[in-house]
């Protein structure tokens, strides 16, 4: 996997992969999916970017690995185990703001925020409150989603759903889409 990503690794990323494997977290990211929002992630200096589902910080390393100096992060778990491994390996990370709370009250309450790079990898701002968190991405902003194609482990009817989520993206026309077959299958946004 080092081999075909060729890319330097983040500085936390094996204390972080160790300490999830530990914890025996079964939703990581996957690292070709990381090395992606990190070419992306440098693409926005000085942006602001937003993160739903933290897990234990392995995008989260990636994404900051990406971001300049004035740029900041806010992520967002509702599950302080796994959020507890993030704050031991980022906390010292100034740019960036660790946040336990349910994804859809923190968007519902945040309506108003702008941000220039939203990583959704949680049911809440992909799956649920979908239009109110493209409304916060900026113009020109990204927003991305993984796990798009088909997985073993889909419970009966999620095909559908990410189906149904694919063709209401498509149906958009405020925003430009690209659908890769990288990794879990990406989708790219940028607002128009
Ligand atoms: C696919 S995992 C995130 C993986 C992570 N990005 C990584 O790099 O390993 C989804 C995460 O969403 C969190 N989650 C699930 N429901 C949530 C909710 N309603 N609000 C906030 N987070 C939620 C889970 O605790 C889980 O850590």
């Amino acid at each position: 996997m080092l081999e075909e990503i060729r890319q330097k690794y983040p500085s936390a990323y094996n204390a972080i992969k160790v300490a999830t494997e530990a914890s025996g977290f079964t939703m990581p990211s996957e690292v070709l999916t990381c090395s992606l929002l990190k070419t992306l992630a440098a693409s926005k200096p000085g942006g602001k970017f937003l993160e739903l589902g933290t897990g234990t910080g392995l995008s989260t390393t990636w994404i900051l690995d990406g971001m300049d100096d004035s740029a900041s992060m806010i992520s967002i778990d509702n599950d302080e185990t796994v959020l507890s491994i993030a704050k031991e390996n980022l906390g010292v990370d100034k740019r960036l703001k660790l946040i336990c709370a349910d994804g859809a009250d923190w968007i519902k309450q945040n309506a108003g925020q702008k941000f220039s790079f939203i990583f959704a990898d949680a049911w809440p701002g992909k799956y649920l409150l979908l239009d109110e968190v493209l409304n916060m991405v900026e113009k020109g902003g990204l927003y991305i989603i993984d796990d798009m194609l088909p997985q073993a482990n889909w419970p009966t009817g999620h095909a559908e759903k990410a189906t149904d989520l694919i063709s209401y993206l498509d149906s958009r026309e405020d925003i430009i889409l690209t659908k890769m077959g990288w990794a879990t299958g990406i989708v790219i946004i940028t607002k128009k």
